[in-house]
């Protein structure tokens, strides 16, 4: 069965709930025929006025994180019970920049990842190479090193359902997108990846983004390639233009 594309905006640390709820009323109606998943990442506090928003319209939410544990001493934190409440479809796990600035490590996006499942949503999980390790040649292992352990004892089921975000450091936030081609190369070696570590069915299911500096510009380029299944955008999904040209490319 052909995957659905997947067009997942995340905000990062933008928009508060009056800009979110703004810029989402005016979202829904832009992509309500769009034959894509359309999923928005928006911060903690923007969740529970754009969930009922985006209630019983084709537009999903996304968190950007979550803790592991359910409750208990963790200042500051957001468990997954919490999320659930809230009507949250996925969750953004093991970005680069919770990776860089907030100690996420491949076994906290493991651990985190198993609990997004225990509470009924789907995480996005993500990956990705800095440029000295492009240039050192060793991009590959990398990769296949974050997709084994973020996956590390989740069923063949979980895997065929959830979303790996494959966004290479180097293209976030720079305008510097990877080329069609370098995206679908490493989209191409983490489904074989899932494919070695499954089977061909589980690897055929999962869904695997591009992320890094798509715009409405290059979105039909590298949503067009043969493993990937759409792209986690975020500057461009701060723009309503722009959005609405991804959610629906
Ligand atoms: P940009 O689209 O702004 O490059 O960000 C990509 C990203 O990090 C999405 O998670």
């Amino acid at each position: 069965m052909a995957r659905v594309k997947m067009a997942a905006g995340n905000w990062k640390m933008n928009n508060g709930v009056k800009a979110a709820v703004e810029f989402v009323s005016q979202v829904i109606p832009a992509v309500k025929d769009s034959n894509n998943e359309v999923v928005l990442g928006v911060p903690f506090v923007c969740i529970p006025d754009v969930a009922k928003l985006c209630a019983g319209t084709n537009v999903k939410v996304a968190a950007q994180n979550m803790y592991f544990k359910d409750s208990g001493a963790y200042t500051g934190e957001v468990s997954g019970p919490m999320l659930a409440e809230l009507g949250v479809s996925y969750v953004i796990i093991g970005h680069s920049e919770r990776r860089e600035y907030f100690a996420e490590t491949d076994e906290t996006v493991n651990l985190k990842a198993k609990a997004v499942f225990a509470h009924g949503m789907t995480p996005i999980i993500c990956c990705g190479e800095t440029l000295e390790q492009r240039e050192l040649g060793i991009k590959d292992e990398w990769i296949r090193m974050q997709v084994k352990l973020a996956l590390k004892d989740l069923t063949d089921e979980q895997v065929s359902s959830l979303v790996i975000a494959y966004e290479p450091i180097w293209a976030i936030g720079t305008g510097k997108t990877a080329t069609s081609e370098q995206a679908q190369e490493i989209c191409h070696l983490i489904r074989e990846c899932v494919a070695e570590l499954y089977n061909r069915e589980v690897a055929d299911a999962v869904r695997v983004l591009y992320g890094g500096s798509v715009k409405a510009s290059n979105c039909q380029e590298l949503f067009g390639m043969a493993d990937i299944d759409g792209g986690l955008v975020g500057g461009a999904s701060l723009k309503l233009d722009e959005w609405q040209a991804i959610s629906n490319c």
